[in-house]
């Protein structure tokens, strides 16, 4: 059971009860204790998910108050407040575990305000941590009933019901998502899923050809239609007979493109460059793309028709963002993909690897987890991927909570020294001198740490 309660360790009495009553018009539970010994005994058999700790008191002070019940139960919280506060007292209690420290005289408001603060984060790491429980209970097969397409999130999971109800029916779907959200992944889904799925799954990225060489592709050519047609080609449209082509990036293309892709979704009939004759093709069609297409109407520069033609069937895909409940699965799933893939045993990343993943804002989503998850199995010597090692790859934007401060001084210290080795080599995009640069150390200290912490 999780405790709610606060507890405060006070020696002076008027003290105490001002916390306390400040606290609790605040609606927290209170508890109150005038000495460490009685408070610890207690705290054996109740907990507290934020103890204020005074740092003088008697017969035990503040500090071995603070030890002792990191101790017992290491996700305590701890407020250290103090009368004769110095810089010293407080790195000391941070370096202990302690999450802040208020120095005497203090308003109500102040400690409401500090308090405040420290109970968001514990109810932020409560989230994190049923995130990781949960999806540990679940396994890989279990999940979506569509081999790799993973997510456990209720945004996900309504997905799957609607391509699930649709995949027969051959209505055009539009698939729109950010970009790597998994838009292709999801049509060649739909595909697999319907009574196509023995029939070709043809793509076309409509993003990156140009209007002559689009239409050629789309819908072939003739030979001797132009210069350098020497054969007949025959386009996706018919490639695709019978199966399902996906229209990609479908929001790049020209107005003219528009009118001609129109055409063909109204009767399925077209004629190949160059051509006479008029081809049916019997095709599903599915479009994707990671621009706002309603946008782009409202900007003039996508056909309204064309978009009501295309989304019969809208799909839009969450973002990582939206669904971080499926961050640890997909971790998961692509640490076990390589271990396969190399043949080599899994590598592990811990909770606190994993809080930070699930915090990150992921503006590439999927692809770009996938590729960091790589790149971490790649480059971590270990079974156990580093969690400092993530940090230094997510970029200046996150912190290791509390990363050092449970540790004795000297691991704490290596632990530091390790990180900054970190972040200048990802600073100086790995050349070593230019790192050595801004850490201040000649190069072959550089080479000697860099051993020395398994980096090279
Ligand atoms: N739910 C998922 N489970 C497992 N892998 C996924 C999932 N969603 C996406 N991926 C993987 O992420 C990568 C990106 O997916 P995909 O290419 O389908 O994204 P996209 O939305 O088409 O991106 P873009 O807009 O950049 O083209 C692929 O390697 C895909 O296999
Ligand atoms: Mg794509």
């Amino acid at each position: 059971m999780r405790s709610e309660e606060i507890i405060v360790i006070e020696d002076n009495d008027t003290m105490r009860l001002g916390i306390a009553d400040s606290l609790k018009r605040e609606g927290y539970k209170i508890n109150t204790y005038e000495n460490g010994v009685e408070a610890l005994k207690k705290f054996q058999l109740s907990n507290a998910a934020l103890a204020i700790i005074d740092l003088k008191m008697e017969p035990v002070d503040g500090i071995e108050v603070l030890c002792k019940l990191k101790e017992i139960n290491p996700t305590t919280e701890v407020l250290m407040i103090s009368a004769y506060g110095t810089v010293e007292d407080a790195v000391k209690a941070m370096k202990l575990g302690a999450a802040d420290f208020l120095t005497k005289p203090f308003s109500p408001e102040e400690l409401r305000i500090r308090v405040n603060k420290i109970w968001q984060k514990i109810l932020n790491d409560r989230m994190i941590e049923d995130l990781i429980d949960q999806n540990k209970l679940l396994n890989e097969e279990l999940l979506t009933g569509y081999e790799e397409i993973i997510g456990n999130s209720q945004a996900i999971k309504k997905v799957f019901a609607l391509i699930g109800k649709v995949a027969d029916k051959d209505s055009t779907v539009l698939i729109q998502g950010e970009s790597g959200t998994g838009k292709e992944l999801i049509a060649r889904a739909i595909h697999r899923k319907s009574n196509r799925a023995d029939y070709p799954f043809i793509r076309i990225n409509c993003g990156v050809l140009n209007d002559n060489l689009l239409e050629s592709e789309l819908f072939g050519h003739e030979k001797g239609a132009f210069t350098g047609a020497i054969k007949l080609k025959k386009g996706r449209f018919e490639l695709a007979d019978k199966g399902t082509l996906l229209l990609d990036e479908i929001g790049d293309i020209s107005p003219a493109m528009q009118v001609k892709l129109l055409r063909v979704l109204q009767e399925y009939e077209f004629e190949r460059v160059g051509g006479e004759v008029t081809l049916k093709s019997d095709v599903r069609v599915i479009a994707a793309s990671n621009k706002d297409l309603q946008k782009l109407i409202a900007e003039g520069k996508f056909r309204e028709d064309l978009f009501y033609r295309l989304s019969v069937i809208p799909v839009s895909l969450p973002s990582l963002r939206e669904r971080k409940e499926d961050v640890p699965l997909l971790v998961n799933y692509f640490l076990h993909k390589l271990a396969e893939k190399n043949r080599s045993e899994k590598k592990i990343i811990n909770r606190e690897g994993m809080k930070l993943l699930i915090e990150y804002h992921w503006p590439g989503n999927i692809r770009e987890l996938q590729n960091l998850v790589e790149r971490l199995f790649v480059i971590s010597s270990g079974k156990d991927i580093d969690p400092l090692l993530i940090a230094a790859h997510l970029g200046g934007n996150v912190t290791l909570n509390n990363g050092y401060t449970n540790l004795p001084l000297e691991d704490a210290v290596s632990a530091f020294e390790k990180n900054m080795i970190i972040q200048a080599m990802k600073k100086s995009e790995g050349v070593k001198n230019r790192a050595a640069k801004l850490l201040g150390i000649s190069t072959s200290v550089l080479y000697y740490k860099l051993e020395k912490y398994g980096l090279i």
